[in-house]
């Protein structure tokens, strides 16, 4: 089974950024314990502060991969086109949000990604990613 990460703008400051908020633990550590959660998944990670090649990256793993674990970070707010990509892609889009978004700023609460995606996680911290991925691989 193929599943595709993919993280928005300033998620590669994971573990540096707002650690109050968002933990002290880099994302690539954490990719290296779900590859060990998860050992028969073929993982694809790909993170971009740009949103024109976070739209080019759906498009190419959006019809091959299984599933597509996606945390469009404050793209979820503003981006039209990123809901239309995961509109326009035949693979399952789950979205995850490391922050609980309805907690915080009012303009986090809305969201051009949950209409169109399976099923949105927010608030579990990093944990998120791995529910998801336990989703996707139980209805495969
Ligand atoms: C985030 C929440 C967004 O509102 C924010 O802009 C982010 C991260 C989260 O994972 O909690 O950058 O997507």
């Amino acid at each position: 089974m193929k599943i595709a990460i993919i993280n928005g703008p300033n998620l590669n400051l994971l573990g540096k950024r707002e650690t109050d908020i968002y933990g002290n633990q880099p994302f690539e550590k954490y990719l290296g314990e779900l590859k060990a959660l998860f050992p028969s998944v073929l993982f694809d990670y790909f993170q971009s502060n740009i949103e024109g090649e976070l739209i080019d990256e759906l498009q190419k793993v959006g019809y091959t991969y299984d599933g597509i674990v996606l945390n469009p970070a404050g793209y979820t707010h503003t981006s039209v086109a990123i809901g239309d990509a995961i509109a326009a892609i035949k693979a399952p889009v789950i979205e995850v949000h490391i922050s609980n978004v309805h907690a915080r700023e009012d303009f986090r609460k809305l969201s051009h990604v949950s209409g169109k995606s399976a099923g949105s996680i927010f608030g579990l911290g990093l944990k998120g990613y791995e529910l998801a991925i336990r989703w996707l691989i139980d209805h495969q």
